[in-house]
């Protein structure tokens, strides 16, 4: 494949330099674009726009193919655990035994909270938006940390923050619930791996511990895999972004918990569920619902389908449907609501409106229906999101440092008034 590229405008041309990637990736290099022509390129929401190379995920979006560090998401799912998936996000490899022992063992030591973190927690209105109190909790845990708010990419400066963020964001969000039902913080407990700990602080009362079935704690674990890492998705761009100017990893992620946050990005797990419960209650079609879904002047959007990268089948969405089944079947219950969206999946899949856009379901579509069904509340499901994508937030976080990348400073058009002079309050 040819290592350059013309630019050719205006009777002058420019010849740019092409990166090829190990998946055969072609991107061209623009970096030397404004200072040799002056001019710019301009992608408003970055859709042809590559703001880095990586080495932690691939996704093809045309094939539906997701590999971590080259390991399929398909393997994974199966195989492995989310601290073992966590340790080879971050670290690029899958870890031997003692390199798992030592990690789960740094990640157990950190699950409980400074108490000082209490009154914050108390600070919050019953009905404060959990996401809202996760990013505030994240920087205010950077305040009980203030000897790890650095850069640093190997060695306890980095490995110390990004074991505390990984290991106290459920504590947090365990809390944060509580706090919003009126319950007391419920401290972790160290005879629990990662996924049944956090469902025990969850949803333990005082004199009767919570004891999550088998099927139970793997649904989640898988859950909290399959959102590990995604590339250069909003979220992971907004850590790379705030963690360019070197603010710390504590306000990377917080600020990327605020990105998530949105309807069209994590947020969309939540609007599936009221989506879905709206056909529900109100009996409303799953027909007409696709109808309204299609039409440009209906506000509504079939929540959980499309994708900026993934033109067919999402991976995720492919496992989680799988998965729901299962869990349902082991805890014996049924949920109208996946016979929803099963129609609704149908209907679109045949639709030419969907079809011709390449709109499939994406991993929100039935990550929602698997979270209700271990009987997470809705408000919490983006926040799950956030715990699951906490490894990539920071893996992300650590290459962009390691390759001392520059700051992050987009340019732009202007398009507004040329210049114009003042015009006194009395002549206006
Ligand atoms: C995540 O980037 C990532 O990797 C994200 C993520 C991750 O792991 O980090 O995968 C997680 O955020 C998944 C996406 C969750 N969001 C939703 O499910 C919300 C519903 N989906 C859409 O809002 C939309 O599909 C996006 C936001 C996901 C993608 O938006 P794009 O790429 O900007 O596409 P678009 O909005 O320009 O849509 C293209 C066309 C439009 O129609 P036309 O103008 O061409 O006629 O498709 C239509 C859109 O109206 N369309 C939809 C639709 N999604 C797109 N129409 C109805 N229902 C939808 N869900």
């Amino acid at each position: 494949m040819a290592d350059k590229a013309t630019l050719s405008y205006e009777g002058s041309s420019i010849d740019l330099d092409v990166v090829i990637g190990s998946e055969n990736e072609v991107g061209i290099d623009i970096t030397r674009l404004r200072g040799a022509t002056g001019m710019i390129t301009l992608d408003p929401g970055y859709a042809n726009t590559g703001s880095c190379t990586s080495d932690i995920t691939f996704i093809d979006g045309e094939k539906g193919i997701l590999r971590y560090r080259g390991y399929p998401i398909e393997e994974l799912a199966e195989k492995s655990s989310f601290m073992e998936t966590a340790f080879l996000v971050l670290y690029g490899h899958l870890p031997n035994e003692k390199e798992l022992a030592d990690f789960e063992n740094d990640i157990s030591e950190e699950a409980y909270l400074h108490y000082g973190m209490k009154s914050h927690f108390e600070g919050f209105p019953d009905n404060a938006p959990p996401m809202a109190v996760l990013s505030a909790m994240l920087n205010i845990l950077s305040c009980y940390n203030t000897e790890l708010l650095t850069t640093a990419t190997e060695g306890p400066k980095f490995t110390e923050p990004a074991a505390k963020i990984i290991s106290k964001v459920r504590a947090i969000a365990a809390w944060a619930y509580r706090t919003s039902i009126g319950k007391p913080f419920m401290p972790p407990r160290p005879d629990l791996g990662y996924s049944g700990n956090f469902l025990h602080m969850m949803f333990s009362q005082q004199f009767k511990l919570y004891e999550p079935l088998p099927e139970v704690e793997r649904a989640l674990d898988l859950f909290l895999i399959l959102h590990a890492d995604h590339e250069q998705n909003c979220s992971t761009s907004t850590v790379r972004m705030v963690g360019s100017s070197h603010a710390s990893l504590f306000s990377a992620v917080s600020a990327g918990v605020g990105a998530l946050w949105g309807p069209l990005h994590g947020g969309a797990n939540c609007e599936v569920i009221r989506m879905l419960t709206g056909i529900h209650e109100h009996g409303i079609k799953p027909r007409d619902f696709v109808e309204k879904a299609k039409d440009k002047n209906s506000p509504e959007k079939l929540m959980g389908f499309g994708h900026r990268v993934y033109k067919s089948f999402d991976p995720r969405a492919r496992i989680l449907k799988g998965q729901v089944d299962a869990v349902l079947k082991a805890l014996n219950i049924s949920d109208p609501l996946l016979d929803i969206a099963y129609e609704l999946e149908e209907m679109a899949r045949s639709e030419d409106y969907f079809i011709e856009r390449n709109l499939y379901p994406n991993v929100d579509f039935y990550s929602g229906i698997l979270l209700r069904a271990i009987g997470i509340p809705v408000n919490m499901f983006t926040v799950l999101f956030a715990i699951g994508r906490m490894p990539g937030w920071i893996a992300n976080w650590r290459e962009m440092h390691e390759q001392s990348l520059r700051i992050s400073r987009p340019r732009q058009i202007y398009t507004g008034a040329t210049k114009r002079s003042y015009i006194p309050l009395g002549e206006r």
